[in-house]
């Protein structure tokens, strides 16, 4: 799911024209001194003297039924002093709060400077900015992109996939040159949820959200219409998805503004993608800190623009979104096909008598097309089905007797459940296995395959 992931970023940034680059994992102190992640990256933690862990005070405040987006650290004391902080692991009240920085130390030598693992891609975009733009022939604006893991020293990694220590990121930086007018338009045809923090709430479409104020930047209302359509590739329900602006407290130290993808879960709303108008504050301080020159020709920083994903919580999102039970009770993930871990499970209705043969054959065939195809031969057809509809995938293919005599195989569709025949020649023309991202922009198959199906 993961590949199948980074194929929609990567063919969604594509068409904007990023460029794709990767840079390590172990960075330099400096970066983050220059970053400000050093003296800032940090969360609020809690100490409980009772099971003598440590939580986020978010944690806390939601266990102590204090609804509060953020907190200071004086109110934090005082709640303490009341002994109104519970611990959310044993509820016993906590006694301790602390800022603690997220970020891995890399131990090494006396005689080394430190390093760190980076706790976002970004900076490693921000330092190579130079070469970039060079490889970007000088043009703005330049959109960065590069995907890998992430590293952060949470305070209470839990929830599954929700909080790491180790997490996959897909983050992009759109370098724009403030004197320049972002002349692309934000989306005009897709409502989103809008969640202003004033309060507000909103459904409209991204040029709506600009034109009324909601929004105040044409770039970020035109990347939020980016951020959604990728969503909704990614299979993501509707209504399960809203676009949540930061309070001003709330604000990472980078950010200006920042609008929050989140996505509906079994407790509550999640955040899965930041998208944060970092303004000129990263070029600025590594240009402070380097010596280097980033200012355009009319002497200005360019400011940035970041939509930052958070691969497995889109992924857990994606799931979310598909899962069903059958009315036997059996479970059927109604992934998009686009992010399931297979388009399609080629199967022998028996292992023998050559239908083996065949169907290995026609697996290869399609292998040949589309690497998301699997072959299973092990048990009776209906497990294999029940075992493809549980992991999410939309066809399957059965080679049978009738295959031997006429060419055809049993396409069966996982969310009807209906089987038809088809030529396995004519199959090896479906668009969808030729190229998923045939389908729309929401992940519905196009016309031309539907009409392949019906
Ligand atoms: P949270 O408030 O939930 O800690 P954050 O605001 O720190 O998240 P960002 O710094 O905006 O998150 O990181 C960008 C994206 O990376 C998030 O939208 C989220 O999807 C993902 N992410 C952040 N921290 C983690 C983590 N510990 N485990 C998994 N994914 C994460
Ligand atoms: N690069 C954005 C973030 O890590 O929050």
């Amino acid at each position: 799911m993961k590949d199948r992931f980074i194929d929609i970023f990567r063919s969604i940034y594509l068409e904007e024209g990023g460029i794709f680059i990767d840079t390590p994992a172990i960075t330099p102190a400096k970066v983050f001194q220059a970053s400000g992640h050093i003296e800032k990256f940090e969360d609020m933690a809690v100490k409980c003297p009772s099971c003598g862990k440590f939580s986020k005070i978010e944690s806390s405040m939601k266990a102590s039924g204090i609804s509060n987006a953020t907190i200071s650290m004086e109110n934090a004391k005082k709640l303490i002093s009341e002994s109104l902080l519970k611990c959310p692991l044993c509820g016993h009240p906590v006694s301790e709060v602390e800022m603690m920085n997220l970020m891995f130390r890399i131990p090494r030598r006396e005689d080394q400077n430190p390093y760190y693992l980076r706790p976002e891609t970004a900076q490693g975009i921000f330092v190579n900015y130079k070469l970039l733009l060079n490889q970007n022939r000088g043009k703005l604006p330049m959109i960065v992109c590069q995907y890998g893991k992430g590293y952060r020293n949470e305070i209470s990694p839990r929830q599954a996939l929700i909080r790491q220590r180790e997490f996959f990121m897909a983050e992009v930086e759109s370098f724009i040159d403030p004197d320049m007018e972002w002349d692309r338009d934000p989306d005009s045809s897709n409502a989103v949820r809008f969640l202003a923090n004033s309060g507000r709430e909103t459904l409209c479409t991204p040029a709506e959200a600009l034109s009324s104020g909601i929004v105040s930047s044409k770039p970020m209302a035109y990347f939020i219409g980016i951020t959604h359509k990728l969503l909704r590739r990614c299979g993501i329900r509707e209504n399960h998805l809203r676009f949540r602006q930061h309070a001003k407290d709330e604000l990472a130290h980078y950010s200006k503004d920042c609008w929050d993808a989140e996505a509906f879960m079994d407790d509550g709303w999640v955040e899965i993608v930041g998208i944060a108008d970092r303004g000129d504050y990263d070029l600025r301080r590594h240009s402070e800190f380097s010596g280097e020159d980033f200012q355009t020709e009319g002497k200005k920083l360019p400011f940035v623009i970041e939509p930052a994903h958070g691969v497995d919580r889109i992924i857990l999102a994606a799931m979310n979104s598909s899962y069903t039970k059958s009315d036997k009770g059996f479970k059927v993930m109604k992934l998009s096909p686009l992010i399931s871990p297979y388009i399609a499970a080629v199967m022998p209705l028996q292992a023998r008598d050559g239908l083996d043969a065949i169907a290995t054959d026609f697996y290869r065939k399609l292998l040949a097309l589309n690497s998301y195809v699997c072959y299973d031969e092990s048990g009776s057809i209906g497990r294999r089905y029940a075992r493809q509809d549980e992991i999410g995938t939309p066809f399957c293919f059965t080679v049978d007797y009738q295959t031997r005599d006429d060419g055809t195989v049993t396409l069966r569709e996982r969310d009807t459940r209906v089987q038809k025949r088809y030529l396995m020649k004519d199959i090896l023309s479906f668009p969808v296995l030729k190229n998923p991202l045939i389908m729309d922009d929401f992940g519905k198959i196009n016309p031309d395959a539907a009409a392949l199906l019906s």
